[in-house]
């Protein structure tokens, strides 16, 4: 049905396409509305006029690109492009943005897909690939999963993590994860800001913050939500890895912002964002505690690096603690460039000699040989690269055929070290969104030296919102599976007397890594799962 929606759509739209049979190799675009919407389409007698619906944003957008053809069509605009056809969205509230949609049938086979960019103004660029739940989609919640970097496609937890299907054979192909977290929910993965994946910039824009990258996160959400209804009357859930840490608390507080305002004076078309909770895995986002957790971790944690706790190297990397913390406590204070990049580079530095031990600092179990696993130590990030640039897949994801993909972006990376981002403390975002309702989850692979789970923990324990007496009087308790009651590790959780999840909730994953669903995935889809219908995450009553 979709090859030959089309061949209509070609051959009605585009006069020098022949419906002969199979005039549209190269690509396999499909425009959204299905069935009907192509029936519709194939009544067209003339095309319109592009332009004369454009808003000047739009017109902006366009300036400059030849080979592009737009037009209207009951109510919908759609545009050609590059040879790739999109739906084109846009809200008025915003004048700078709009979507781009098309509609995959990659990785998931089975469920709904829609990728394609968000664009903002003329120069930005944002790739998104959303996924349909396996079950119950209309009733399911709406997930935002962000990998971290700063710089690092969302591309890592679709193919390698929690997305439906895992790469495989060097990147010549996928196959199907049976716990991928679309099985109880929607699920977008966005590639943010510019330049990370397949998100790109026409004129070397680049974003180098997570409050300024937070604007464009929450425009797209807006755009998604009122092309997509049907996704906005359920809990949505915000879920960041790494980086992430730092991105998430800054994200989840433009929406709550925004809903507070649209509170006091409604927007029409601009959606209250029903945010239920924010996941953090393996983030970075008090660095001030958690700098201070890394000797405590590779001297004296589950899987020691140094084999002496009181050794030369143990106490040298103790030594630089006072300095390192001393240095982010004026980052948080005056929370300026100035004060933020010396104190990264400075407790940064600190992982040094930790590199250079031939481990996988995201999971110190592992060795690393970084010319056969790459930079990143997991050749599956190298099969990847592969997999998306694949031109094929490219094309099927409505993505420019000239777009190279990395899955990580270290100019990203360097321009918001730059700025000391990730040394400011996001963890002071937080209190006022528990406060209101929004429930916290934070877990950690216990085996990840780049973002332990100690220091993550002890962040959470310091948390000044309302459950700090009751979380900090918390001890943890053991977590097993629901299907295979397994030991996958320990919960610690405040709120909802044991009858809920938690408001405040840090989970230790036994025996992973800093991709938790890559090592444990079915404890990994338990505990996701736990947690978006905010059922307990044992029996025992967490007190
Ligand atoms: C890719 O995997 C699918 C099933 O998972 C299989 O049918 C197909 O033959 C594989 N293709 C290649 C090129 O290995
Ligand atoms: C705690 O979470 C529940 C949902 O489980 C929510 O209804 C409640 O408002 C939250 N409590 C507070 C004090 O915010």
């Amino acid at each position: 049905m979709k090859a030959i929606g089309l061949l209509l759509i070609s051959s009605l739209l585009f006069t020098t396409h022949n419906a002969n049979g199979n005039p549209i190799q190269g690509y396999d675009q499909v425009v959204l509305g299905g069935k009907e919407a192509l029936q519709r389409l194939s009544n067209v007698q003339s095309e319109l006029s592009a332009t004369e619906y454009l808003s000047d944003a739009k017109k902006a957008i366009l300036k400059g690109k030849h080979n592009m053809q737009k037009w209207f069509h009951d109510g919908k605009e759609f545009i050609k492009q590059n040879g790739l056809l999109y739906e084109l969205v846009s809200i008025p509230p915003f004048k700078e943005h709009q979507l781009r949609v098309t509609e995959p049938n990659l990785c998931d086979a089975f469920v709904k897909q829609y990728s394609g960019y968000l664009d903002v103004a003329e120069d930005k660029h944002l790739f998104f690939w959303f996924f349909e739940s396996r079950s119950s989609p209309k009733d399911a919640p709406l997930v935002l999963w962000l990998n971290g970097g700063p710089g690092c496609s969302s591309s890592t937890g679709l193919l390698f993590e929690l997305g439906p299907c895992n790469i495989a054979n060097d990147g010549k192909n996928t196959t199907h994860n049976p716990y991928s977290w679309n099985t109880h929910a929607n699920i977008i993965f966005l590639d943010q800001p510019v330049d990370v994946g397949f998100s790109y910039a026409d004129d070397g824009t680049t974003v180098n913050t997570s409050p300024v990258a937070g604007k464009d996160v929450y425009a797209f959400l807006e755009l998604f939500l009122n092309r997509f209804p049907e996704y906005s009357k359920q809990p949505f859930h915000i879920a960041a890895e790494s980086y992430g840490g730092t991105y998430a608390p800054n994200f989840a507080n433009v929406i709550h912002q925004e809903n507070k305002k649209l509170g006091l004076a409604p927007v029409p078309q601009l959606k209250h964002i029903n945010l239920a909770s924010v996941i953090l895995a393996n983030g970075l986002t008090d660095p001030y505690i958690q700098m201070a957790s890394l000797p405590d971790y590779v001297c004296e944690g589950p899987y020691p690096v140094y084999d002496d706790p009181q050794g030369p190297e143990c106490q040298a990397l103790r030594s630089k603690i006072p300095t390192c913390q001393r240095l982010i406590k004026s980052c948080y204070q005056y929370d300026s460039r100035f004060t933020c990049v010396p104190a990264l580079l400075y407790c940064n530095n600190m992982f040094g000699s930790l590199m250079q031990l031939g481990l996988n600092p995201y999971d110190v179990r592992r060795k690393c040989d970084r010319s056969k696993d790459g930079d990143l130590c997991y050749e599956q990030l190298l099969w990847i690269e592969t997999w998306m640039n694949d031109p094929k897949n490219k094309a099927a994801l409505g993505v420019n055929p000239d777009q190279t993909f990395a899955s990580c972006n270290m100019d990203v990376n360097r321009a918001f070290a730059m700025q000391g981002d990730g040394m400011r403390n996001s963890a002071r975002l937080l209190p006022e969104l528990v406060n209101d309702g929004i429930r916290l989850l934070v877990y950690a692979g216990n085996a990840d030296m780049m973002c332990n789970y100690i220091g993550n923990e002890r962040w959470v324990e310091q948390l000044d919102s309302k459950f700090h007496k009751e979380f900090s009087a918390t001890k943890s308790v053991p977590w097993i599976t629901a299907h295979s009651g397994k030991l996958a590790g320990e919960v610690r959780a405040a709120g909802g007397a044991g009858f809920t999840a938690g408001n405040v909730t840090f989970v230790n994953v036994f025996e992973a890594g800093h991709m938790v669903p890559f090592d444990q995935s079915e404890a990994a889809l338990d505990l996701f799962t736990r947690w978006i219908m905010d059922t307990p995450l044992t029996l025992r009553k967490a007190t």
